[in-house]
């Protein structure tokens, strides 16, 4: 998979009128399982986008309890689903469930992507997606990760603020906080300062980081300096009276030049709302989600995400406008 690529050609793209094929024995699928999954807006971004390809595919969601999670992918493997988008709490406990490993998902150790695949007559695996007619009995899940590159993606272009060479003050150590870590630190930031409530998170995700990239200069605390870039990862800012996730007197927003918030509902959490006051470019987390949806149906499809289609439908799902 070559995700750079993907968002190359589908920038460039001329996106096809959507149409929709008719609900039919041949109709394949793909679905999102979490638990709980009722708000998911991948639905309606992934049928926009399966419908601006022409696919007669259609994307499900399921409510699936983690104990159940191993027989849901069983089942979507034996009715040969096209693949599977795993989200809270699935993307860990997942990476057994495989037969195979992206090495996207090996690096960030959680799967968010499943692509089903069968053997072609050569005896070459090949994705479900792939095949026109019948397709045989024998699947394997492989495991994929595109939250990661998600992230960086969102974050360059929404910011239009390139991660090589930059110095991030990073908010969280939560499963969200580990991966942005890692992946600021593998996209080449210059300093990178991690701050979480509980220190000792943050501690931990500082010692992986230099495990995997001795070179890397990580701190664990508040920058003296300003920084270019403000990342939030934790979850304060989801309710309307959270708190701000970071500590006014420790560090002044002004001291940044851009503020990203991995939160995309509300549109403006009050972290937004206090860095435009302060005179920072602002992004919330919308993209991450569009990109890492994008690339999933990429995976599935061999084909560029028509990534315009499918940006309006999330925004549309999840704003309403
Ligand atoms: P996710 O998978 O979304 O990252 P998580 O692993 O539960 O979810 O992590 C939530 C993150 O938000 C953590 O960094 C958490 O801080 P702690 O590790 O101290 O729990 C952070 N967080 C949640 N509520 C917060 C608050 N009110 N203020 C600051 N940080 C908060």
């Amino acid at each position: 998979m070559d995700f750079e690529l993907c968002r190359h050609f589908a920038y460039k793209q001329r996106v096809p009128e959507p149409t929709t094929a008719a609900l039919n024995a041949a109709t394949r699928y793909c679905a999102v399982l979490g638990h709980p999954i009722r708000h998911s807006a991948s639905p309606a971004m992934q049928n926009a986008g399966i419908q601006a390809l022409g696919l007669n595919w259609r994307y499900l969601a399921y409510d699936v309890h983690p104990d159940q999670l191993r027989a849901a992918i069983a089942g979507a493997k034996a009715m040969k689903f096209i693949g599977l988008n795993l989200t809270v709490p699935h993307k860990l406990l997942a990476v057994e469930m495989m037969d195979a490993l992206d090495v996207s998902a090996q690096i960030w150790g959680a799967v968010n992507t499943v692509r089903f695949e069968a053997r072609d007559t050569t005896g070459a695996w090949l994705p479900v997606g792939a095949f026109s007619g019948e397709v045989p009995d024998e699947l394997r899940a492989v495991g994929y990760n595109t939250d990661a590159d998600a992230i960086a993606y969102s974050v360059e272009a929404d910011l239009q603020l390139p991660l090589a060479g930059a110095s991030v003050l990073l908010l969280g150590a939560g499963g969200a906080g580990r991966t942005a870590a890692l992946k600021l630190a593998a996209a080449g930031v210059a300093q990178l300062f991690l701050v979480n409530r509980t220190v000792s998170k943050a501690e931990a995700v500082a010692e992986e980081i230099w495990k995997r990239y001795p070179a890397a200069a990580v701190t664990v605390g508040y920058p003296n300096q300003p920084v270019d870039l403000v990342l939030n990862a934790t979850s304060a800012g989801l309710k309307a009276d959270d708190p701000l996730p970071f500590a006014p007197d420790q560090f002044a927003l002004s001291r940044a030049k851009a503020v990203y918030d991995m939160i995309y509902h509300p549109t403006e959490t009050p972290l937004l709302r206090a860095a435009k006051a302060a005179g920072c470019k602002t992004a919330n987390g919308l993209g991450m989600l569009l990109h890492q949806g994008a690339a999933a149906l990429q995976i599935w499809s061999g084909q560029p995400a028509p990534l315009e289609t499918m940006h309006t439908a999330l925004r549309h799902n999840v704003y309403g406008s």
